[in-house]
C-alpha cells in the first residue's frame, strides 16, 4: 500500500529569527512511518522541523510553515492509498511577517493572527480515492472532541491522543491512543512506546482500507 504521512509541527514566522509553534516532537509520525516500511509499504513522509533521522527508505519531504506543508499534501495525496494526516499543524499563523527582526523598543504588545488551512479538512473530499485517517490532540473530553472532528473533517479514522498535562503523548516516547470509527466502533491501545502502537496502528489501517474497498468492490458488483 502507497502510504502519504504528515508529522511534526509547523513554524508560523514572525520575523526572521522568531516563530509560532507548538511543542510536537513528530516521534509518533516517525514510528509510523518506520512500521509502515517494515510492513512492505511504500512511504511519503512530509515532515515539519523535528530532531529525528529520517527513515531511509521512504521519500521525505521537509517542510516549515503550514502553507509548504498544505502544497506538499497536494503535490502527493492523489498519489496514495492512506494518508495519515499525525503533524501538529499550527492553526493560526501572523496575519504579517516582518522583513527585519522586530526591535523590543516600539514593538507592538499583540500580535494580530491569522487562521491558517485546515490541510485534512481539505483533502478528506467527498469523491477522494484514498482512506483518511486525522489524529485528535485533546486535553479534555477526549472521545467527544475527537468524534466530532471525525465527522466534521469527513475522516474514514481518526486516532486521539491525550496531551493534557499528566500523560502527555506529546515529546514523550510513549502514548495511549483511542481510535474511533465511522460506525460508531472504538479500539484502545494502551500506554506503550510509540513504536509499538505505530505497529499496531498500521495493522489497523490496513485492515480497515481493505474492509471499505471491499465493500465499495461489492457495491459495484
Ligand atoms: N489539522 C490540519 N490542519 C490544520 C489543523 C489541524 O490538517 N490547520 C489536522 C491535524 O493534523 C490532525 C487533525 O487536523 O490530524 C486534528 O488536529 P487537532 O490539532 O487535534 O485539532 P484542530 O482541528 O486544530 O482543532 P482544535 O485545535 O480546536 O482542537
Amino acid at each position: 500500500m502507497r502510504f502519504l504521512i504528515t508529522a511534526g509541527p509547523t513554524r508560523e514566522p514572525i520575523d526572521p529569527v522568531r516563530f509560532l509553534s507548538n511543542r510536537s516532537s513528530g516521534k509518533m509520525g516517525y514510528a509510523i512511518a518506520d512500521a509502515a516500511l517494515v510492513g512492505g509499504h511504500e512511504v511519503v513522509l512530509i515532515s515539519g522541523p523535528v530532531c529525528l533521522n529520517p527513515p531511509h527508505a521512504a521519500k521525505v519531504i521537509s517542510v516549515t510553515t503550514s502553507d509548504e506543508m498544505f502544497d506538499a499534501v497536494d503535490r502527493h495525496v492523489r498519489d496514495c492509498d492512506i494518508f495519515v494526516m499525525c503533524a501538529a499543524v499550527a492553526d493560526y499563523k501572523p496575519a504579517k511577517v516582518s522583513a527585519t527582526k522586530i526591535k523590543k523598543r516600539g514593538a507592538p504588545s499583540s500580535l494580530d493572527l491569522i487562521p491558517t488551512r485546515d490541510i485534512l479538512a481539505s483533502f478528506a473530499t467527498r469523491d477522494r480515492s484514498f482512506f483518511v485517517v486525522g489524529f485528535a490532540a485533546e486535553t479534555n473530553n477526549v472521545e467527544e472532541n475527537a468524534r466530532k472532528k471525525l465527522f466534521e473533517k469527513n475522516l474514514d479514522m481518526i486516532v486521539a491522543n491525550d496531551v493534557g498535562a499528566t500523560h502527555s503523548a506529546m515529546e514523550s516516547d510513549e502514548n495511549e491512543v483511542m481510535i474511533l470509527f465511522r460506525d460508531g466502533e472504538i479500539q484502545r491501545i494502551l500506554r506503550a512506546p510509540k513504536k509499538i502502537i505505530a505497529h499496531e496502528l498500521i495493522n489497523i489501517f490496513c485492515k480497515s482500507v481493505r474492509k471499505t474497498f471491499d465493500k465499495k468492490t461489492a457495491a459495484i458488483t
